[in-house]
C-alpha cells in the first residue's frame, strides 16, 4: 500500500514500508512520520498498545531509517493527507547513520554535494513532481495534437547554435559533439512526417555561472512544416498556457509544499504580449537602460521586459547579427530575422527560442559560410531546401526554467535531479 492511496482505507489494516521522515514523542506517545515517495504518514505508537518490541524500534529509529509499518488506517483532520495510522507493529528495515541533512539550514555547497540525499527533502521532492507532471504534459500535448515524436542523436557531427559552447569528444578518430538542439535533425523529419518534435538531453560549454544557466538541460523541441512565423508565436502561446494550466491543476500539493503565489500563474492566459526588439530596445532605453540596436538582451534586461507584463511576453525580429544562422529573413525589414523568445514573468528570464527557418537554399548556404561552419558537414540539413523545400518554423524550450518558475525556485541547479553546472559534476 502507498501512503497516497490510504485515504481510500479508512478502518482497514495496512502495512506501509517507508524511511522515518520525522518523530514527536510525548512520554507514553511517539508519533513517527514516514515518508514512502508518494505522500508523509502520521503513525501513533501507544506504549499501552503495542509490544516492547515494537516501541523499541519506534524509539530507537533514526531520521530516514528504512521502516515497515503495521496498523490500522484512521481518519484524522490533523494529519498531513487527512489520515493516520494506529501502530500494531514497528521494524526497522535498516538503521539510518547520522542523516547529514537536519531541519536545521544548510549551505548551498553542503547541500549540492549531497544532492543525492536533498531529493529526499519536502522542497525538492515537490519540485521533481512538479518536473514529472510538466514533462507528461509536453508529451500530451503534442501527442494530442499529431505531433511524431523524433529522438534526436546526442553524439553529433555538426554545431547547431553557435560553436563557443560545445563539447567536444572524440568519435573513433573524428571530432564529434554533445548535441546542443535537436532542431536541425527534426527539419529533414518535418518533411517526413509534417509535424514532429524531440524532447531530450541537451549540452553547453556556457562558460556562465547564473541562476539560468547549466551545462546539461533538457530541451523539448516542435518543428512544423508550412507554418510560418505568427502561427508559431501562436503554438508557443498555446503549449505555454497549457503546461501552467497543467500543473496548477494536477501539482495542487506540490505547488502548496513550495508556497507558490498561484495569482501569478492564473494570470498566464492567451494572447500573450508581443514586442518587437526594435520596440523592447526603445522601452530599455526609456528606463535609462544602454542599449542600442545590435546589443544581445540579457539576463537583466529580460527581467525590465518581463516587469512590464503580467504574463509572458513575447520578443519578435532580433537582429540577423546577434541570432543563429539558419533563421529566415523578414522580408519586410532585412537587418532582423523572424526569430522569437518568450520571456516568463518574476525574472525567470527565457523559456522559449525559436524562429521561422531560412527555406531558400542559396541564401541558408550564404550563412553556413558567413558564420564560419564547416559547408561539407551540413550538406543533409542543406537537402532539406533542395528536395521540395518548404517554409517551417519550430522552437525549442527548456524545460527546468519552467519548472523554476512555475515552482518559484529562483535557481535552476533544483529543477533537474542531477545538475551539471561550471564547477560541478558531482554527484
Ligand atoms: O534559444 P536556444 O538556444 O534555441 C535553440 O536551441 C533552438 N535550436 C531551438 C529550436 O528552435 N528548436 O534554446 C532554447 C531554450 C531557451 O529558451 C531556454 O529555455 C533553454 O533552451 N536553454 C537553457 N536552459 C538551461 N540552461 C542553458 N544553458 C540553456 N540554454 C538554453
Ligand atoms: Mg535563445
Amino acid at each position: 500500500m502507498r501512503i497516497k492511496d490510504l485515504p481510500a482505507h479508512v478502518g482497514e489494516k495496512v502495512t506501509i514500508d517507508g524511511w522515518l521522515y520525522n518523530k514527536r514523542t510525548s512520554g507514553k506517545l511517539q508519533f513517527p512520520i514516514v515518508r514512502d515517495g508518494s505522500g508523509y504518514l502520521q503513525t501513533v505508537v501507544f506504549k499501552k498498545e503495542v509490544s516492547e518490541e515494537t516501541w523499541k524500534a519506534s524509539d530507537e529509529a533514526t531520521q530516514e531509517s528504512s521502516v515497515r509499518v503495521t496498523g490500522v488506517v484512521r481518519a484524522e483532520e490533523r494529519a498531513p493527507g487527512g489520515v493516520e495510522v494506529g501502530v500494531e507493529t514497528f521494524e526497522i528495515l535498516s538503521l539510518a547513520a547520522e542523516y547529514p541533512i537536519t531541519p536545521k539550514e544548510h549551505g548551498t555547497a553542503f547541500l549540492m554535494d549531497h544532492r543525492h540525499l536533498w531529493l529526499r527533502s519536502s522542497k525538492q521532492h515537490a519540485v521533481l513532481r512538479v518536473r514529472n507532471e510538466l514533462e507528461k504534459a509536453c508529451r500530451d500535448f503534442f501527442y494530442d495534437r499529431d505531433f511524431v515524436l523524433i529522438d534526436s542523436p546526442i553524439l553529433t557531427a555538426n554545431a547547431a547554435e553557435g560553436t563557443s559552447t560545445l563539447f567536444e569528444t572524440d568519435y573513433f578518430g573524428e571530432k564529434a559533439y554533445l548535441s546542443q538542439s535537436g532542431q536541425l535533425y527534426l527539419e529533414p523529419a518535418a518533411a517526413a512526417f509534417g509535424k514532429v518534435y524531440c524532447f531530450g538531453p541537451t549540452f553547453r560549454a556556457e562558460k556562465s555561472k547564473t541562476r539560468r544557466h547549466l551545462m546539461e538541460f533538457w530541451m523539448i523541441e516542435p518543428e512544423v512544416a508550412f507554418l510560418e512565423f505568427e502561427g508559431l508565436q501562436q503554438l508557443a502561446e498555446e503549449f505555454v498556457e497549457y503546461l501552467v494550466g497543467r500543473a496548477m491543476d494536477r501539482c495542487k500539493e506540490e505547488l502548496k509544499t513550495l508556497e507558490r503565489d498561484l495569482s501569478k500563474l492564473e494570470n498566464v492566459q492567451r494572447p500573450f504580449p508581443r514586442i518587437s526588439y526594435r520596440d523592447a530596445i526603445e522601452l530599455l532605453a526609456g528606463k535609462g537602460m544602454d542599449v542600442k540596436f545590435g546589443d544581445d538582451i540579457g539576463g537583466d534586461e529580460e527581467t525590465v521586459i518581463a516587469n512590464s507584463f503580467d504574463r509572458p511576453v513575447i520578443i519578435t525580429k532580433y537582429p540577423t547579427a546577434i541570432k543563429a544562422f539558419y533563421m529566415q529573413p523578414d522580408p519586410n525589414d532585412p537587418d532582423v530575422v523572424l526569430g522569437m523568445d518568450m520571456i516568463a514573468p518574476e525574472g525567470y528570464g527565457e523559456i522559449i527560442g525559436g524562429s521561422q527557418r531560412i527555406h531558400d537554399h542559396d541564401l541558408l548556404l550564404e550563412r553556413i559560410k558567413q558564420h564560419n561552419l564547416p559547408v561539407e558537414k551540413f550538406q543533409w540539413y542543406l537537402d532539406v531546401r533542395k528536395y521540395g523545400s518548404f517554409p517551417h518554423s519550430g522552437f525549442g524550450m527548456g524545460i527546468e526554467r519552467v519548472v523554476a518558475w512555475v515552482s518559484g525556485v529562483p535557481h535552476l541547479r533544483e529543477t533537474i535531479p542531477y545538475p551539471r553546472m561550471l564547477n560541478r559534476i558531482y554527484p
